[in-house]
């Protein structure tokens, strides 16, 4: 279980408490994040749940696949080093406290 801070563009941040194995896009949209949208449901397939994640946390994280890599070509917004796809995170006690920015747009 991981407490999870989603920051909108506007600002706007809301944290949701997550059941390990849950995916962080699972989390957001489950609780009116409206800066993710995904859209595929999470099988990598749609990149509009694209986030920023802290930086000092990236070690936390399990690496992004090749297919999260690629996916991530297809951003809507700018694509950042710490790009990742939100239904590619599973939530763990390891994630405690994570904050994640979301792009001002996801198409
Ligand atoms: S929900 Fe489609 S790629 Fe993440």
């Amino acid at each position: 279980m991981a407490n999870i801070t989603f920051v909108e563009a506007s600002g706007q941040s809301t944290t949701v408490n997550l059941a390990d194995g849950w995916s962080l896009m699972q989390g957001a949209t489950a609780n009116g994040v409206d800066g993710i949208l995904g859209e595929c449901g999470g099988s990598c397939a749609c990149a509009t749940c694209h986030c920023y994640v802290d930086e000092s946390r990236l070690g936390d994280l399990s690496p992004a696949s090749e297919g999260e890599l690629g996916m991530l070509d297809n951003v809507a917004a700018e694509r950042r080093p710490n790009s990742r796809l939100a239904c590619q995170i599973k939530a763990s006690a390891a994630l405690e406290g994570l904050l994640v920015h979301l792009p001002a747009t996801q198409e």
